[in-house]
């Protein structure tokens, strides 16, 4: 049986007092929306149809053909707005699933749950309630003495005594598609003025057909973001998630209260991670690293057996066994060797260290090209920038490069050269010579000026 999924997106979100939509804003790194979609594609729905309707421009930039798109252009109602997926929907699948976009912490197993319930069930829709003492506004579940359900009723439609009951809506339905196309229409015009979905029970009722309802099993599932307090409660729920898995996987964590790690990172076995390390977007790290605490890594890879003490960590890559920090600062581009060891306040930009490369001190290296084995000394750097362009610094292998050396690019530096302490390296320097002063000179043509 063939499974769409419908996602409502089409509200503003207005409590969340945000020029930003509500379902663009970002969760574990991700914009909110991501994380329902990725759970309904791993629940069988390979291109869900999101109902845009405020800034469907903004979203579509986000996800771009990841999905389909139903444009709601006035919003009158959940009702109104699943209609609006029918045109592409109407003869495309066996079972339509329905949920909400400001539901991000559904799992795809609770969602299979949902679709195997409705698969067995004589009905036409089946749907997940949440059990709670805090009513939240939420729909109530209307049950018969012998507990089939008969509605859902709207808060503001309550009788006081509906207002007791706890089970709650959590809009999160699946309904046999030809059932839910042929009735869509049947949903009368509330007091408010929009269609309601949630009418669709009762209509089922009246013709005499089952509904099926189960609570949740977990309601942290069930937690819907309308205001940005809501959103903090969901991005703890879903830290606590990522880190027990990586925690399963082998990951030690001193403190995973204080770990923030973004979904889709990937982190290999027995890597320590130290409190208040962020891990973000495109990023691997490998196994047997020690990282943190205060670090900062961005869609970087970094290889086995790494320490990344105290340092930001952005668009690089390390290969294995390299050290670096504390404060450390890796820049687009920067590309470290094996067992690069790179000092307190070292930066590296669009560069290439090779292996055994050491960076002790405070340095900057930009649009270089350094290699293996390299000694770089305190203070050092590549003066790459001559206010209009960048220009490249090559250092050919063991290289010794004194302290405070200034290496005005573009720049050539021979093999085994070796410069003087404050050195300002203005021209190439030849393989195996010595080169010291300002501007800085061949030490046999500056012991020829001294005597
Ligand atoms: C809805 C349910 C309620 C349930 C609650 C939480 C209805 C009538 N009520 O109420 O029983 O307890 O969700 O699950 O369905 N949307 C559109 N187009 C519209 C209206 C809404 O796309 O025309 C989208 C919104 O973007 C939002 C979602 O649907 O993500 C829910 O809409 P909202 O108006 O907030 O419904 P609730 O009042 O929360
Ligand atoms: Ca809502």
């Amino acid at each position: 049986m063939k499974t769409a999924t419908i996602i409502l997106a089409a509200g503003k979100g207005t409590r969340m007092r945000s020029q930003l939509l509500k379902v663009l804003h970002p969760l574990g790194g991700k914009p909110m929306l991501w994380h329902s979609l990725r759970e309904a594609q791993q629940a069988g729905s390979e291109k869900p149809t999101v109902v845009v309707g405020f800034q469907a421009e903004q979203v579509k930039e986000a996800f771009g053909d990841q999905i389909l798109y139903a444009l709601q252009e006035e919003q009158l109602g959940t009702g109104h707005a699943v209609m609006q997926a029918r045109p592409q929907l109407e003869g495309q699948a066996d079972l339509v699933l329905v949920m909400l976009g400001d539901m991000p912490l559904l799992q795809a197993e609770t969602l299979s749950r949902l679709i195997e319930m409705q698969r067995t069930n004589p009905g036409p829709v089946s749907m997940l309630t949440v059990m709670a003492d805090d009513p939240r506004g939420f729909g109530r579940i209307v049950r018969s003495p012998a507990g089939e359900v008969e509605a859902i009723v709207e808060e503001a439609d309550c009788t006081l005594e509906q207002l007791l009951i706890n089970e709650l809506n959590i809009s999160l339905y699946c309904f046999r598609a030809d059932w839910l196309w042929e009735n869509l229409a049947r949903i009368p015009l509330s007091a408010k003025g929009e269609y309601y979905l949630t009418d669709m029970i009762a209509i089922a009722r009246e013709q005499g057909l089952p509904v099926q309802a189960a609570a949740i099993a977990d309601p942290q599932e069930a937690l819907g973001i309308n205001t940005r307090v809501h959103l903090a409660e969901a991005e703890t729920i879903l830290r606590r998630r990522i880190n027990r898995a990586w925690m399963e996987a082998g990951v030690t964590m001193i403190d995973p209260a204080v770990t923030y790690i973004e979904a889709g990172v990937q982190i290999g076995p027995d890597t320590i991670l130290h409190p208040n390390t962020y891990l973000q977007g495109d990023t691997a790290i490998g196994a047997g690293c020690e990282i943190g605490p205060g670090t900062v890594i961005r869609s970087s890879q970094v290889g086995d057996d790494c320490r990344i003490f105290s340092s930001v960590v952005e668009f690089a890559r390390l290969e294995k066994h390299v050290e670096i920090g504390p404060y450390a600062h890796l820049r687009k581009g920067a590309h470290l060797g094996e067992g690069v060891h790179l000092g307190n306040f070292g930066e590296v930009k669009n560069s290439h260290l090779a292996a055994g490369v050491k960076m002790g001190h405070f340095s900057y290296i930009g649009d270089a090209e350094i290699g293996e084995n390299v000694n770089i000394g305190a203070g050092t750097i590549t003066c790459n920038y001559d206010g209009k362009n960048k220009h490249k610094t090559v250092i050919e292998k063991d290289v010794f490069i004194g302290s405070d050396t200034m290496l005005v690019a573009p720049l050539h530096i021979g093999e085994g050269a070796r410069t003087g302490a404050g050195a300002v390296v203005t021209r190439n320097v030849e393989k195996g010579t010595v080169v010291v002063g300002v501007p800085a000179k061949k030490l046999k043509d500056v012991d020829h000026e001294g005597g």
